[in-house]
């Protein structure tokens, strides 16, 4: 394994702290004086607040993987895989994940050797110095998640085609090309974020794009015959970085957890403090939307928080919506609502439990989800046969929205 064992975390350029691999493959991350001591310091996670909102700075050292705050930095599946073959290390052991990662990673954060500790190497055995810059960076970008997807650039000069940049890092549309296993799941989401969006719901700016007209994709993929799914990055402004956190990185939850350590009503709890009406009420039209649509895989990863202005945390912009019923006929949903998992179990006394748990106001939420549900049921009569949905996805989704008693009349 590399010889390195001290790495820089830095927030938006700044150092915060440090994580450094000691004797038995543990991992220890620990804060800077100078972050602890900054009264005005920006926000890592709330994970690292105490109930009185001071730091909390005895951080569990961890085996193997890095604490959960970096261990859901990295990704997972097949693209962990395919990123720690490209750079020789064992995809199990985190720290040198992050090692070669670091540089691009989810929101403003970027990890990078200490001082006098190695860099990653460049990929060699390439005669084409391009080629190699291509792939250095391809191999030094992360997102978090299973699917195959890449940071890239808009190119003007291919006519609205996107390029994964081959120096430097990443740019601002995520590609999320199409699955091996499951057909058109990018047109899927297309559709279901269109949707989305057209609720009224936070959405970023996608595009469904001929994979001929994307640059630069590494070789190995194979030949795609169906469109990937660009998506605008929230957390890439023109004024840079913008930090972001998943619930799990919330709730210091490993990756493996995601689909059992908490439930939306612990999701909708944080938000309700932390963003207040605005962020709990897009929190409930999202969840009554992606329970129509019959998506059974919003764990905790498929939701973030944004920190703006550094500091304070909002609902981040919505991603990873996808209609799962027509693929795998799963009726129960990532997580618990507050009593049950079971979608056709959301009712509105469901939610009326879950706002008084969650301490929300019981009347915002009834209120929001059932306009949630009417507007859903025009706009998909309205639309369903103009997105560019298969009759069988459409035929699944008909049939899912008829288990769900909210929207029954
Ligand atoms: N538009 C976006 N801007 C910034 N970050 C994003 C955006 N969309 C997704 N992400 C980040 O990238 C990660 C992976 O994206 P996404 O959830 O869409 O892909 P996935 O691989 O399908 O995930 P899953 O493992 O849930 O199937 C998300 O967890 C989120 O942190
Ligand atoms: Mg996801």
């Amino acid at each position: 394994m590399p010889d390195v064992s001290v790495l820089d975390v830095l927030l938006y350029g700044e150092p915060v702290g440090t994580l450094t691999l000691v004797q038995g493959d543990r991992t220890i991350f620990a804060f800077n004086q100078s972050y602890i001591d900054n009264p005005a310091r920006p926000t890592l996670s709330l994970s690292f607040k105490d109930s009185f909102g001071a730091l909390i700075t005895d951080i569990r050292p961890t085996q193997t993987l890095v604490p959960p705050f970096f261990s859901n930095l990295l990704p997972e599946g097949p693209l962990r895989e395919y990123l720690a073959k490209q750079a020789g290390v064992n995809q199990k052991r985190e720290f040198f994940l992050l090692w070669i990662l670091g540089r691009d990673l989810p929101g403003a954060l970027t990890i990078r050797p200490a001082d006098d500790e190695a860099w990653p190497p460049e990929p060699d055995g390439e005669p084409d110095r391009q080629e190699r810059e291509r792939r250095a960076n391809v191999l030094r970008f992360s997102l978090a998640g299973v699917q195959l997807k890449f940071s890239a650039v808009k190119n003007d000069r291919r006519n609205g085609g996107l390029t994964i940049p081959a120096t430097g890092v990443g740019g601002s549309w995520i590609v999320k090309l199409p699955s091996a296993r499951f057909e058109r799941v990018p047109e899927n989401e297309y559709a279901m974020m269109t949707l989305a969006a057209g609720l009224g719901m936070d959405v970023p700016e996608v595009q469904l794009i001929n994979t001929d007209a994307i640059e630069g994709l590494p070789e190995g993929i194979g030949k795609l015959s169906s469109p990937a799914l660009a998506v605008k990055r929230f957390d890439r402004t023109k004024k840079g970085p913008v930090h972001i956190e998943d619930f799990a990185q919330v709730f210091g939850v490993f990756p493996d957890d995601k689909y059992e350590r908490a439930s939306y009503r612990l999701i909708a709890g944080v938000l309700g403090i932390e963003t207040g009406d605005e962020g709990a009420a897009e929190f409930i039209r999202r969840l009554v939307f992606n329970t129509l649509i019959g998506n059974a895989d919003m764990h905790l990863k498929n939701w973030s928080l944004i920190y703006p202005d550094r500091r304070t945390a909002r609902l981040s912009p919505a991603y990873d919506f996808v209609s799962t019923v027509p693929y795998i006929a799963d009726e129960k949903a990532a997580l618990k609502y507050a009593r049950t998992r079971r979608m056709a179990e959301l009712t509105y006394d469901e939610l009326a439990y879950l706002a008084a748990k969650a301490r929300l106001p019981e009347k915002l939420v009834l209120d929001t989800a059932a306009a949630t549900v009417d507007g859903f049921i025009s706009l998909w009569a309205a639309e369903k046969a103009h997105l560019p949905l298969s009759g069988e996805t459409v035929a699944a989704i008909d049939k899912h929205i008829e288990t769900i008693p909210l929207a029954r009349l």
